[in-house]
């Protein structure tokens, strides 16, 4: 693990915006795990800056989003569907064909966990997955647990995730209480991981999930046993 402690979100971003240049410039059709929240907005604007200065090309870059919230369709200004558009995809020239987010208001969501899980394996995996953490350990909508789910499934979100993702929604009770989140194997199979998080509020979080003991009640923990991972960290 590559553990880097920077001195703020724009470098934080800069940085984790390089790495995934790196991946785009050596893989040109590579297949990229993306995240949402608050973390990643800085690396998606340094990501469109470069590609609108000609040095990046998304035309042949699959992505797979993480997550999604259960019963929000794209057109929902808080789906991440729609946050994946507003923030990167519209911006770029990725063809929008090779952009899969989780369907939150599949008719059958068991088959759409089943066929998203097909669909990465489809595609080879992921080359580089990119993840935020949530306060309580949370990577994608994996919530602590007895135990680490593999395959994508539907999540009740914690009390503490709603209270978190409630800045996003008019009010709390607009927040879902549940999700769909793809499950650790095709996260634990990346060949290449980052994880980015910002804040003195995920300085403890941060600790115990890469230097604690590996536990599905720290979901983000399991991370220490990938063996490409990188970590990018700014408490301000
Ligand atoms: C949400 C997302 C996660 C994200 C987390 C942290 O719960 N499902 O993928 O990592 O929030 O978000 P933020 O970066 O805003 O702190």
């Amino acid at each position: 693990m590559r553990f880097f402690t920077v001195s703020s979100y724009e470098e934080l971003s800069r940085h984790a915006a390089n790495l995934i240049s790196a991946q785009v410039l050596m893989k040109p059709n590579c297949v990229l795990g993306l995240a949402t929240g608050s973390s990643p907005v800085g690396t998606y604007r340094r990501l469109i800056e470069a590609y609108r200065a000609g040095d990046l090309d998304f035309s042949k870059v699959i992505s797979v989003n993480l997550d999604e919230y259960l019963g929000l369709d794209g057109k929902n200004d808080q789906s991440y569907r729609y946050f994946m558009q507003t923030n990167l995809f519209d911006h770029i020239n990725i063809d929008p064909a090779n952009t899969f987010v989780p369907n939150g208001c599949a008719d059958d969501i068991e088959a759409e966990c089943v066929a998203y899980d097909q669909r990465i394996e489809d595609l080879g995996g992921i080359d580089l997955q990119l993840l935020g953490i949530g306060l309580d350990g949370h990577i994608g909508f994996n919530e602590p647990a007895d135990y680490f789910e593999k395959g994508t499934h539907v999540v009740d979100l914690h009390e503490s995730t709603i209270e978190a993702n409630a800045r996003f929604f008019a009010r709390e009770e607009d927040v879902p209480k549940q999700a769909i989140t793809m499950g650790m194997l095709p996260i634990m199979q990346a060949k290449k991981v980052l994880l980015i998080a910002n804040g003195a509020a995920k300085k403890e979080i941060m600790q115990k999930a890469f230097y604690g003991p590996v536990t599905p009640e720290i979901p983000a923990s399991i991370l220490q046993l990938h063996p490409d991972v990188t970590v990018i960290y700014s408490e301000n």
